[in-house]
This record gives structure tokens, sequence and C-alpha cells, in this order.
């Protein structure tokens, strides 16, 4: 594990995750004191607020290329997303402004790739003549809601692909960059183009996505979807709901935290 522990919402999802596959469920969301009350694989974990109290949370994603097998098409399995990937508890201020925003998460994005995360949120904006990760609003990113330039990000999740060959990664950008080939060019600059996924290989109308196995032969491990509608044709970066549906799942002790459930190619996206 990392410095500090998988953020609760990760932990939730996780425990939904393997209860839907089948592995062991054994006190996942049981009261406990102390960790050695929980089973195997599990954490006894203490969210504040919305979830208060310590309950035994699962630490780690089952791989689902390692519960079925990586044939299928890319769509039919479940990805663990984290919503603000970037916005970790503790990440010092890049700026030399204390920060003053919300944390999402409590592990740095190399720490939840390699507990299982396989989809990062991430909050792109044009700031300081770079791409920045920043929990802003406006569409304007300040020296106290700064995160990280995209760049730094970027590169952990290159470090990923690179020594995990059979594993796909994919980004969801809640897009602010305007500069021209603004994204691109960290893309390329981190090294992650070469592993880039086309839009010309993502299904239209529904159609299954191409097979794991044959993204992992190509080595276009990379998925990246974009806000900005027009980014698809200027840039190649897919425009999110030509390709996805989004299930706003929000419980009443959960409401600031979501997860995309679908992945499925479709021309239109609903909220339940
Ligand atoms: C992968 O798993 C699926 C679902 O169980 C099965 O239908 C398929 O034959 C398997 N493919 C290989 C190559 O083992
Ligand atoms: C990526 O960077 C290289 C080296 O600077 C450059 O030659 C290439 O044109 C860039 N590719 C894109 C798509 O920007």
């Amino acid at each position: 594990m990392g410095r500090a522990f998988t953020a609760a919402p990760l932990l939730l999802l996780l425990g939904f995750l393997a209860l839907g596959l089948g592995a062991a469920t054994a006190n996942v969301g049981d009261s406990c004191s102390t960790s050695a009350d929980c089973g195997a694989g599990q954490w006894c974990f203490d969210c504040e607020p919305k979830f208060s109290g310590s309950h035994c949370v699962r630490s780690a994603a089952t791989n689902p290329y390692q519960l079925i097998n990586n044939s299928l098409p890319f769509n039919k399995y479940a990805y663990l997303t984290t919503h603000n990937s970037y916005a970790i508890v503790g990440e010092p201020s890049h700026t030399g402004i204390p920060r003053v925003t919300f944390d999402n998460q409590e592990d740095t994005v190399t720490d939840q790739l390699n507990n299982g995360v396989r989809a990062l949120m991430l909050d792109t904006y044009d700031f300081k003549g770079d791409v920045w990760l920043c929990h802003s609003n406006g569409g304007k990113c300040n020296d106290f809601t700064a995160f990280e330039p995209a760049l730094d990000t970027f590169k952990e999740i290159e470090a990923f692909l690179s020594s995990n060959p059979s594993e796909i990664v994919t980004i969801i950008l809640e897009d602010y960059v305007n500069a021209p080939n603004g994204l691109t060019n960290v893309f390329n600059a981190s090294g992650l183009l070469k592993y880039w996924f086309p839009v010309s290989k993502m299904p239209q109308n529904g159609q299954d996505w191409p097979l794991v196995s044959d993204m992992v032969a190509s080595n276009q491990r990379l998925v990246v979807f974009t806000s900005i509608r027009s980014k698809q044709s200027s840039e190649g970066i897919a425009y999110q709901w030509n390709f996805m549906v989004e299930n706003n799942c929000e419980a009443p002790t959960l409401q600031i935290f979501f997860f995309l459930l679908l992945w499925i190619a479709a021309k239109h996206h609903f909220y339940a």
C-alpha cells in the first residue's frame, strides 16, 4: 500500500466490485475496531463524515482479466474508477500557495493503479502556460486550487502501462484546456501517446469494443475521453458522450461519489 490508505469511496467500490464478481466478501461493510477483525484483503477504515464509524473495506480490486480471461470485448468488464483521482490528501503545493479546495483520494495515482483502479477522472486546465490538474470552478485554475502539472500524473500512468503490458487504462477528462493541442502536447511529452487507442477503432452505434487481448497485442492500451465535443475532430480525443453512458448513482450516504457501471458504445447518455 502507499503512504496513505486507499480512499473510502474507492474501497467501497472495490467491495461492490468483488461482490459482483463473486470474490470473497467476508466482513465487508461490517463494523470493526482493528483490521484484524476483518477478513483477508480487508482493512478497518473510517471515512468521515458520510460513512462514519469503522467498517471493513477492501484494499485492492480483483483483476477482471485474471478472474475470467482477457479475450472478451473491452466493454464487457467492469473497471474501478476514481473521481478526481489527482485530488490527493497531502499532495504538496506546487504553486507555493497553500491549497484551499477539496481532496478526494488518499492513494497516489501510482498506488491507485497498483491497487486495481483502471479509470481515472481528471480535471484539466490551462494554467501557467501549461496543463494542470486542478480542483476549481468556472473553468479557471488558481494557485490555491491547483494540484499539479498534468505531465507529472501522465508520467505516473506511463510508468504503470510500461511495467504492466497487459493492462489498459482509461482517462476521463473534465476538460477546460483551450490551448491548441495543449493536451496532445502533454500526452506526447509524457510518453503516453505511444499507447493511444485511436478514435477510429472505437465502436459506433452500440457495437462492442475490440477485444482486450487485441488491444493489448496492438499495445493500444490508453483510452482517453474528453468532455469537449470539438476535440474529437480537432485533436482525435474521443468525446465521452459519443461512447459512454453514465449511471449517476447517488446513495444517500455517498452523495459525492458516483461510479461508472457500464461501458458501452452508445450515442446517448442518461441519468438514473
Ligand atoms: C474466455 O472466457 C470466456 C467466458 O468464460 C469464454 O467464453 C472464452 O472461451 C474464454 N476464452 C479463452 C481464450 O479462454
Ligand atoms: C511528439 O513529440 C515529438 C518530439 O518532440 C515530435 O517530433 C512529434 O511531432 C510530437 N507528436 C505530436 C503528435 O505532437
